[in-house]
């Protein structure tokens, strides 16, 4: 890191380990501005159908380059949609030919299109031993479905009935546990690092950062602020943030940005989803600053990331401001409306220049 002076922090440009584009008018309308911060991203393959092949996932990734604004270079990563009857020697080809960097497993019914998500991680062992031996990373939307289990434990009971079995089976599996949202998983992570370093990271939400579950009815009920894992109380925000500014190795950036048009949002039955994309490094780096964690941004935002999934940090590099910036309330093309995370409200950084755009 490089603080040039109290007005910059320059740092090599960041990568979003976790994303969501949908397809067609949405992905348009959303891509610029991860593009625009990141220099790749982890694409989630929750789309309707779901990506389950390689070649699905090569056409996606070139529709979403397609959509990209002229001129920013952006290398989105691809990730295939684990289901209970997927062919082991389709995601291990589509791994070692380079088009499939992770595989991504929803429990069934967990959210936003995970219908055909996994019923029982049993039924996947055989994918997972190959991915072991392969070195291909999973990522796990970590929360049981069970209707039972209140909707705010639903993270730690994965630990408990999941995780722990799944690590002790796979002990050299390479898995990211996803949107981390409570102090329960941020000590499992940081336990299994401790017994087994590079086989666990976690990606952090800036959102999970910013707010707790109070946030979501302050005043009222705000459906932009619902999201899954939902939002929890505040003392495990506090240990997200301890946990995302202490630059440790398993910790990184992934915003989980989830675009849902308006009137998915506003309804009598509203969809979980925060778009965070507008200013998400921005906010990031607030979150930084408050904790006077700014020398160890990036760890977070552009080193732990590359490092647990064995690719180069980006060799470009960004500038961070300190000068107000709003962000805008909602973006919107035609038809087409999402609001934005804090849109509304200023924020204290924007990005200054990026080393690979001229
Ligand atoms: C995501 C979505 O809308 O695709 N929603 C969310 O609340 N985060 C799905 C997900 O990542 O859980
Ligand atoms: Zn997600």
């Amino acid at each position: 890191m490089v603080e040039d002076d109290a007005h910059y922090l320059t740092i090599p440009l960041p990568d979003d380990w976790h994303v969501h584009f949908r397809d067609g008018d949405m992905l348009s309308l959303v891509v610029g501005h991860t593009a625009r911060q990141f220099g790749r991203a982890i694409v989630m393959p929750n789309l309707a159908p779901p990506v389950t092949t390689a070649a699905e996932a090569a056409a996606y990734r070139q529709r979403i380059l397609d959509a990209i604004p002229d001129g920013i270079p952006f290398d989105p990563l691809m990730t295939c949609y684990m289901t209970d009857t997927i062919s082991v020697d389709e995601v291990s080809a589509g791994y070692r030919d380079g088009v499939f960097q992770a595989v991504k497993l929803y429990p069934q019914n967990a959210t936003t299109n995970a219908a055909a998500g996994v019923s029982d991680i049993r039924m996947v062992y055989g994918v997972l031993e190959r991915m072991q031996a392969d070195g291909m990373p999973l990522l796990i939307h970590g929360e049981v479905t069970d209707a039972e289990v209140d909707v705010y434990d639903r993270e730690a009971v994965f630990i408990e009935r999941t995780m722990t079995a799944l690590v002790r089976d796979f002990p050299e599996l390479k898995i990211v546990f996803e949107h981390v949202t409570t102090k329960d998983a941020v000590e499992f992570v940081e336990a299994r690092h401790a017994e087994a370093p590079g086989t666990i990271g976690a990606t952090i939400t800036v959102h999970h950062l910013m707010i707790n579950r109070t946030d979501m009815f302050r005043g009222g009920i705000r459906p932009h602020l619902y999201c899954l894992p939902i939002a929890k109380r505040e003392r495990h925000r506090l240990a997200l943030r301890r946990a995302a500014t202490s630059g440790e190795g398993p910790f990184f950036l992934g915003t989980d940005t989830a675009p849902h048009h308006v009137e998915s949002k506003e309804t009598a039955c509203g969809c979980a989803g925060i778009f965070s994309a507008p200013a998400a490094l921005e906010l990031y780096v607030r979150v930084f600053e408050e904790e006077e964690a700014l020398d160890r941004f990036e760890a977070f935002a552009s080193r732990n990331g590359p490092n647990f999934y064995g690719l180069p940090v980006n060799a470009a590099r960004v500038a961070l401001e300190r000068v107000e910036l709003e962000i805008p309330e909602q973006i919107e093309a035609g038809a087409l409306a999402v609001k934005a995370f804090k849109g509304g409200e200023t924020v204290n950084w924007r990005i200054a220049s990026r080393s690979d755009l001229t």
